[in-house]
This record gives structure tokens, sequence and C-alpha cells, in this order.
């Protein structure tokens, strides 16, 4: 998949912006706060329909304004289209395809496969299970059109019972019947919802380690453990094990949405116990492997999103990200780097073509 020209109006610190971009490598250079980070969110948000920062649409408004767009035209295998995305404060976000509206977000998510790698990807690492559940919903998501209807739907059915739950305990009365009729659905997308997350697991984890052996060498061993109360339990009879808890808390206590990925090195947390360099590592391999598994599930090599690498990685890790681009036949790269001259480094290493824009 490759971006052939990208649109800006209005989005974050862009009043306008418009430019062509080159097959292989485009780097953004410029000082900080210039505005490479939030080019390459533009490109994400395009492709996902959300900002990889996870802010709302709103926020992506320029200040002081109320719309946004994002408008790009795509190539794949000599086939062009272009994408546009809209908002404006107090409507819903449009996405279009050629013209032609996608009132699902599901429908659309997967059409322009994309990976970012950024320093924020600590946050998988130190932040709480939210962020990991995002990770994983993302990506399957983007190859699993299933998934993310299920995932919408057990959303709008927990925040119903939950709603239910403070009811009966607003009102002092309790109808099991009616907490049946949201339990059974609830219970179906759960299962499917888990089915497909262990599997997401079990074929992430080798490639993980292939990927943190090139990366760390051999010696240690990466791993990822999915934590889930369908591990042992089956989603209804959860849901009625913990119901005089629920009724209590007045919110249903456990979960597919209380599911978390224990991210490990030799067996142990890695958040407890790696390493500032061994989560670095970690890091990377996980990004290369997402990258590996939206290549193959799509058959379609997906646009990589490199920001600030040179300057938050050590050499070695770099070369180990740019030995996979070489050698991965991949759809285009897009860097940011403060230092034009540390982008003409990059290009020779790679051997590759690229287009500077200097902000
Ligand atoms: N919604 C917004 N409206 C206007 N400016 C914004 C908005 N969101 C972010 N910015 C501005 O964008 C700038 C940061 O851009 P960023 O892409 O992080 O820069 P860089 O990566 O080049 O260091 C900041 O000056 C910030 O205030
Ligand atoms: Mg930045």
């Amino acid at each position: 998949m490759k971006l052939n020209k990208l649109t800006l109006n209005n989005f974050k610190n862009f009043e306008h912006f418009e430019a062509e971009f080159h097959p292989q490598v485009n780097a953004f250079t410029g000082n900080n706060g210039v505005g490479k980070t939030n080019l390459l969110d533009a490109i994400y948000t395009l492709a996902m329909g959300k900002s990889y920062f996870g802010l709302t649409n709103r926020q992506l408004i320029r200040h002081g304004q109320n719309f946004f767009s994002i408008k790009g035209r795509f190539n794949r295998d000599n086939d062009s289209f272009d994408i546009l995305l809209k908002y404006r404060e107090g409507e819903k976000k449009s996405l279009s395809v050629n013209g032609k509206e996608y009132p699902r977000l599901s429908d659309y998510i997967g059409l322009v496969p994309v990976v970012m790698i950024s320093p924020y990807d600590r946050d998988l690492i130190s932040e709480s299970g939210e962020t990991r559940r995002r990770f994983t919903d993302r990506l399957i998501a983007q190859y699993d059109k299933d998934y993310l209807n299920n995932l919408i739907r057990y959303t709008r059915s927990l925040r119903q019972r939950n709603s239910l739950l403070k009811y009966f305990a607003a009102n002092g009365y309790f109808d099991p019947d009616r907490l049946d009729a949201f339990d059974r659905p609830l219970a179906r997308y759960a299962e499917a919802i888990h089915a497909k997350r262990q599997q997401f697991v079990q074929s992430l984890a080798p490639i993980l380690s292939e990927k943190y052996a090139r990366i760390a060498g051999s010696g240690e061993q990466p791993g990822i453990t999915y934590r889930s109360a369908l591990n042992q339990t089956a989603a209804y009879e959860l849901l009625q094990k913990n119901l005089e808890r629920d009724r209590l808390l007045q919110y249903t206590s456990d979960g597919i949405h209380r599911d978390d990925l224990i991210f490990t090195l030799n067996g142990h947390p890695i958040k407890k116990f790696g390493s500032q360099g061994q989560q670095k590592s970690f890091l990377i391999a996980l990004r290369l492997a997402e990258a590996d598994m939206l290549f193959s599930r799509k058959n379609d090599a997906p646009i990589l999103l490199f920001d600030d690498i040179f300057d938050k990685l050590d050499p070695g890790r770099v070369r180990q990200i740019l030995d996979y681009v070489k050698h991965r036949r991949f759809g285009q790269v897009f860097i940011t780097d403060t230092h034009p001259e540390r982008v003409s480094l990059l290009l020779d290493a790679l051997d590759r073509q690229a287009r500077i824009f200097e902000l």
C-alpha cells in the first residue's frame, strides 16, 4: 500500500497542508513542535479512523476552528483510490472512499494497513490494560471484520446491562429475567471475542520471539500471556457467578472488558523486571511482529510510520528496524527527525530513494 498524496485542513497545527509522496521513503524534518508527529498521526488517523494517540475527533481540530479534514490518495497494485475523512463539531465523523460513504468503521478498517513505531509505545508496557486491549483490538480489527462488529455489540450491551443494574439499585427492586435478556447476548459476543483474542496471541507469540531474537539475541525469551476471566469460566457462567457483586457495585465487574496481555521476558513480567533497553527491544519486536502479521493476513505491505526513532533509540536497535525494512518488501515508510542529515544516513543504509520535507 502506498500513499501518493495527502491534503489536510485544520488538522491539529496545520491550517492547510498538501504534499505528494515518494513511493519508498518520505521524511519530515524540522524543529520540535513544527508538526512532524502530527503528520504521521494524520496518516494513521486516515488509515484507522482514529488517532494513534487516542485523541477525540474534537481534539484533532485546529484550535479555534470547528472542523478538520484529511484526504489521501492511495495506490495498491496499480489501483488508485481516494479516502476522505472529515469531522465537523456536533456532527458525525464521515469517512468516504472514492466518494462512497462508509458508515461502519468495521467495513473501513483494514483497507489501509499501517503500523506506527513511536516513543509513546512505551505506554503499552507502563499503562493500564486498556492500552493493551486497544492494541489488540486495532490489530485484529484490521484483518477480521466480525471481530470489531462483535466488540461494538458487546460494548453496547455492556453499557445497557450496567444501566439496568443502576436502575435496579435506584428503584430498590430486581428482575432476573430482564437482566438475563442482556446476559445471553452479552455472553455470546464475549465468547466470540475471547476466542479471537486467544488465536491472536497464539499467532503473534512466535513472530514476536523471532523479532526479539534478532534485536537482542536468543538468550532471552519474550512471551505474551493472554489474561482473561474467560480462560477459566464461560462468559454466561461468569455473569451468574458475579451477580451479587455486580448488583452491589452496579456495574459488570468482570468479563472481556477487563482482559489484559502480560508481556514477559524469560517468564517474568517485563513491566516490573525488564530494563529500559529490554523494554525498548520488546516494543520494537512487538511492532515489527505486528507489521509481519498484517502483511501476511492482508497480503499487503503496511505503511510504516517511524516517529523519532533516531532520537530515542540507540544505533543497534535502529539498525534492526532498518534491516527489517530492507529485507521485507515494505510498502512505504514515513519517518520524522529533527536532523535532516540523519535522514540521509538512513537512506544510505537502506539504499532507497526518498523525498525529504523540511517543515
Ligand atoms: N488541535 C490542535 N490545534 C492547534 N495546534 C495543535 C493541536 N494539537 C497539537 N497542536 C500543536 O502541534 C504542535 C506539536 O506538533 P508535533 O507534531 O508534536 O511536533 P513535532 O513532532 O514536530 O515535534 C504543538 O505546537 C501543539 O501545540
Ligand atoms: Mg514529534
